[in-house]
Order: structure tokens, then C-alpha cells, then sequence
């Protein structure tokens, strides 16, 4: 009885979501693509009339000289800068208000993230909470801001969150981990660049985890019930690219081909999942990431073909057809076979890239609680193709 009540009560709060996705104008980023187009973005920051930029990034990549082009070129349009290094992987709130501070002390009246998801996460969080005069922590949930950010501009550094172009930031609490997710169309960047040439000294790691990640949004997103011709068209096209191209990016990580199609792939994969959404995959694997520190990527590697499996019967005509589509499974096959043929293909990438799919500490003793966060997370958020209950979920986590 009380499972029946929640499912309603998720299906009721779908709808509204269903609703406003629909209503609400969700905007796209201005995208430069290609060899040299960070540093092409700086003019457009320029011509934008911002005066003073505070940049957002993480340490590693100031130490290795990564954003000097970038910088040089401020430099010379004349665009004071100053630059906030301090960003950690899964950003806190700390993160977000040590940011606040740099920039209010800078005065800028733009943000620029150069970095993975968490350095660009982190920059969405500033600039929201900057404009609205309010705590970042009051804008977790969905439309919390009043008004539109400071202008954004984004420049991804690996080839997976597709957060240059999603209307979410996930920010964690300091003390216990717990992810707290920022959804708002306010959120998205003015403009961005797409810049394979700053991918190319990504390590293999990260490179194999960011590809899963941005796998799964297309899979998710292709699976969804939100899904539409729109998002269909960027799922379809992100798997593709991914099949075609990450172990390239992975093992031959100085092809510059195979970096621009991964990061061509982890945009078109933001983009199928603004509007579709996401699913149990990403339910899961934040719980794993809060309760063992498995990292984002990785974790969804893990949960990712366990979670097909149990969409198959719901999914077999939709995954038959991006099979086919991605020449996973030959034309003339059932949809029974390619579905077989696209979950086999998924786990043969993983190993492929090498990527650990083992949960040090994952015990059955914490089974309830980390379905009690992937469902606080999934039901009423996501328009997952099959319900799970907790049994389906003890059994799922299981396997893992
Ligand atoms: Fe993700």
C-alpha cells in the first residue's frame, strides 16, 4: 500500500516536471568547436563587454600551464582577470564560498570555468548565488534562484559531464559527502569551447571514467520516457561517437580526432539529457560515490549494465535500435539479439578502457540506505522506462 502511495505521488510530480520541461525555454550555450577555440572565446568574452573575468579552476591545471593561452589572450583584450585555483574533485560548499569571496573581492562581473565538471559545477554554483545575494546552499533543488546568474562561459577540460551545457551543478555538503543537485535553465552558460587540443594530456583514468559518464546520460537519456525526437537525435548520435571513439581516446590519448569526438559526444550527451533526464544509473552511483568514494565515472560504469539488464523487457525495441544504429548488432537482427549484443558491447568497453568496477567496503548492511538515496533521488525526478522497489534494488546492488 505504501509503495503504491509514493508511486503515485512520484508519477504526479513527473507530470509537473513533464509540464515544465515543456513550458520553460531551456537555452543553449553558444558552442565554439575546433583546434584553438578556447582561446577564440576569449574574444567572444571580450566583445561581450565583460571588464573584469574571475576564473574558476582547479590547481593541477594552472600548474601545468593549461589555461596560459587562454590567460595570455585575456591579457591582451584587456580583460582583468583573477583567478580562483582552489576547486576540488565533487566541489563542497566550502568550495563554492571560498569562489563568492574571491570574486566579490575581485569585483568581476563574469565567471569563466576552465576544468572538469567540478570546476565548471562549481562556477555555475558562484555565479547563480553571486547575482541572487543568497547562500548557495538555498539553491539546491529545482528553480530556487530568482534571477538569472552572472554570465557564464565554459571551457570543459574532459569529454563527460556535458555540464557546459546542462541546467544542473552538483554540490556536496562539507561534513558528510551527500550531493545536493542545483537544477535550473539559469544555470547554463553563455558560451562555451569545445577544445580537443586541451584534452590530449587528460590521463587514461579520467579519460575512460568521463567516456562512461557520458555514456550513461546518452543510454539514460535514451531510455527515459522524456525522451523525444530532440533528444533521441543527440542520445543517438553520443553513442555513436563514444563506441567509435573512446578507446582511441583512452589508449592513444594524443589524437586529436578521437579527444574532438569525445568531447563533440559528452556536449551531445548533455544536451539529450536536459531534457530526458537521467535514471537509476545516476541514482546509484551517487549514493556509491557518497557512501565509498567511488568516483562519478567510474561509478557508473559499475551500475550501468546492471541497470540495462533490468530495462531490458521495458526497453528491448528502443535498445535494439540504437544497437543497430550504433553497428553493434547487424541490421537484420531482432531487437532480442541487439539488445543482448548492445549490453555486451557496454561491458566490453568497460574492460576495454580497464576501468576497476570493484566497491571496496560495499556491504549488504548498507544496501537500504543507498536505495533510500537513489530513490529520494530517481522517483519523481526521473522518467525511468521500469519502476524499481527495494527488493529489485537489493538485488541489483547484489550483482555488483
Ligand atoms: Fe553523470
Amino acid at each position: 500500500m505504501l509503495q503504491t502511495i509514493v508511486r503515485l505521488r512520484a508519477q504526479v510530480q513527473l507530470s509537473a516536471l513533464k509540464v515544465a520541461a515543456t513550458v520553460l525555454p531551456l537555452p543553449k550555450p553558444l558552442t565554439l568547436v575546433g583546434n584553438g577555440s578556447s582561446t577564440r572565446l576569449m574574444e567572444t568574452i571580450q566583445a561581450m563587454g565583460v571588464k573584469r573575468l574571475l576564473v574558476v579552476s582547479d590547481r593541477p591545471l594552472m600548474e601545468i600551464g593549461l589555461l596560459n593561452p587562454m590567460l595570455r589572450k585575456l591579457k591582451q583584450l584587456k580583460v582583468e582577470v583573477s583567478i580562483y585555483a582552489g576547486v576540488t574533485p565533487d566541489p563542497t560548499f566550502s568550495v563554492v564560498n571560498e569562489g563568492l569571496n574571491h570574486l566579490s573581492q575581485s569585483g568581476s562581473d563574469a565567471v569563466l570555468a576552465v576544468g572538469g565538471g567540478s570546476s565548471i559545477d562549481a562556477a555555475k554554483a558562484i555565479a547563480l548565488a553571486a547575482r541572487n545575494g543568497c547562500k548557495p546552499r538555498k539553491l539546491i533543488g529545482v528553480l530556487k534562484a530568482r534571477r538569472r546568474g552572472l554570465p557564464l562561459f565554459v571551457v570543459p577540460t574532459t569529454a563527460g559531464t556535458g555540464s557546459e551545457v546542462t541546467i544542473g551543478a552538483v554540490i556536496s555538503e562539507d561534513e558528510n559527502h551527500q550531493k545536493g543537485l542545483i537544477i535550473d535553465p539559469r544555470l547554463v552558460p553563455v558560451a562555451t569551447a569545445l577544445d580537443g587540443r586541451l584534452m590530449k594530456n587528460m590521463p587514461a583514468r579520467v579519460t575512460a571514467e568521463s567516456g562512461l559518464d557520458a555514456l550513461t546520460h546518452a543510454i539514460e537519456a535514451w531510455s527515459s520516457d522524456f525522451a523525444t525526437e530532440e533528444t533521441d537525435g543527440y542520445a543517438r548520435a553520443a553513442c555513436r561517437l563514444i563506441f567509435d571513439h573512446l578507446s582511441t581516446a583512452v589508449h592513444r590519448g594524443d589524437s586529436l580526432a578521437a579527444r574532438e569526438a569525445m568531447a563533440t559526444a559528452a556536449h551531445y550527451a548533455g544536451l539529450a539529457l536536459n531534457q530526458a533526464g537521467l535514471g537509476y544509473v545516476h541514482g546509484i552511483a551517487h549514493q556509491l560515490g557518497a557512501f565509498y568514494g567511488v568516483p562519478h565515472g567510474r561509478a557508473n560504469a559499475i551500475v550501468l549494465p546492471h541497470v540495462m539488464a533490468f530495462n531490458r523487457d521495458a526497453c528491448e525495441t528502443r535498445f535494439g535500435e540504437i544497437a543497430r544504429y550504433c553497428g553493434l548488432a547487424s541490421e537484420d537482427s531482432g531487437d532480442g539479439e541487439a539488445t543482448n549484443a548492445l549490453i555486451e558491447s557496454v561491458r566490453r568497453l568497460i574492460a576495454e578502457v580497464r576501468i576497476d568496477t570493484e566497491v571496496p567496503g560495499l556491504q549488504p548492511g548498507d544496501f537500504n540506505a543507498i536505495l533510500r538515496g537513489a530513490f529520494a533521488e530517481a522517483h519523481g525526478t526521473y522518467a525511468v522506462p521500469r519502476y524499481m522497489d527495494y527488493r529489485q534494488g537489493r538485488e541489483l546492488l547484489l550483482m555488483l
